[in-house]
């Protein structure tokens, strides 16, 4: 079976696609799955790494009833089976139409997609919106990405109380696959009491590896290329964080479903 991984966290600029992007690229390095880049975000930056993976659709089209996403490719690219269905502005229009038309018409897309790809990965906006919900119902998985720095422990509990409540309601199948401490600096005390406090609140959600700020990985995405393919030292480190933190939350997604939500009522 498919999986269907959204990344999302209603607050900006954490990581999610930065995350989102490497993810696809590393199931298909390490994995050697077909994986389909659905980019929900108008900003497009997932959209700007991945272009030559583009198969020339619009994700804007997915919202579309009727729309057979079946015909969808799986691209051309030789060395990485990754298919990008592309942000545009159009996006932006979705969150004014009627949810009982576009969600479901989204998720129909998504499951025809099931169909053809090992894995969906889907980079949503920073908005508790309607491509969000879109999202989370169509997924299995949803992955957290939080940067400590701009750390607030009521901005993860208004992501997690979504994610439940949308599960409680719409998509039993929805799991969370863990929060991802991103920009982590080991240096700061600051950081670590949050991760604690983080921990404390929720434990069983918190992937045990932490990604630091590596400008190797935003300097590698610039050129449409993952942090490994670097051939700079810097490079090699931020490889490894990356990849042991994906290793985890892939175990963790193999293993599926973690524990419940306890603590967090919808
Ligand atoms: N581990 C990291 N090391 C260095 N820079 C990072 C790291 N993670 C993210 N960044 C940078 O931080 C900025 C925000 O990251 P990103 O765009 O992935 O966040 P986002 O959650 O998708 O933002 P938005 O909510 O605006 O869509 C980007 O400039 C990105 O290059
Ligand atoms: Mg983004």
């Amino acid at each position: 079976m498919s999986n269907v991984v959204v990344f999302g966290n209603q607050k900006g600029g954490v990581g999610k696609s930065t995350l989102s992007v490497l993810y696809a690229m590393w199931l298909a390095d390490a994995h050697r799955q077909s994986v389909c880049f659905i980019d929900l975000d108008t900003q497009g930056n997932g959209s700007k790494t991945l272009r030559a993976f583009s198969v020339g659709v619009q994700a804007s089209s997915l919202f579309v009833p009727g729309t057979d996403a079946s015909k969808i490719g799986r691209g051309d690219h030789r060395e990485r089976q990754v298919a990008l269905v592309t942000a545009s502005k159009q996006l932006a229009d979705v969150e004014l139409a009627k949810p009982d038309v576009v969600i479901p018409a989204f998720r129909t897309a998504v499951r025809a997609l099931e169909g053809r790809f090992d894995t969906v990965v889907i980079d949503t906006p920073p908005a508790l919106g309607l491509r969000m919900s879109a999202a989370l119902i169509a997924a299995t998985h949803v992955v957290c990405p939080i940067e400590l720095e701009e750390y607030s422990i009521d901005g993860v509990t208004d992501m997690l109380k979504t994610v439940f409540g949308v599960r409680q309601r719409y998509n039993p199948r929805l799991e969370l696959a863990g929060i991802v401490l991103n920009r982590f600096n080991a240096h700061s005390a600051r950081q670590k009491a949050a991760v604690q406090q983080l921990v404390a609140s929720y434990r069983d959600f918190v992937i045990p590896a932490r990604i630091s700020t590596r400008s190797a990985i935003p300097e590698a995405l610039a050129e449409g290329k993952a942090v490994w393919e670097l051939s700079k030292s810097s490079a090699r480190e931020a490889s490894l964080e990356v990849k042991e933190a994906f290793a985890v939350l892939q175990q963790r997604i193999q293993l599926q479903p973690i524990a419940s939500a306890e603590g967090v009522s919808a």
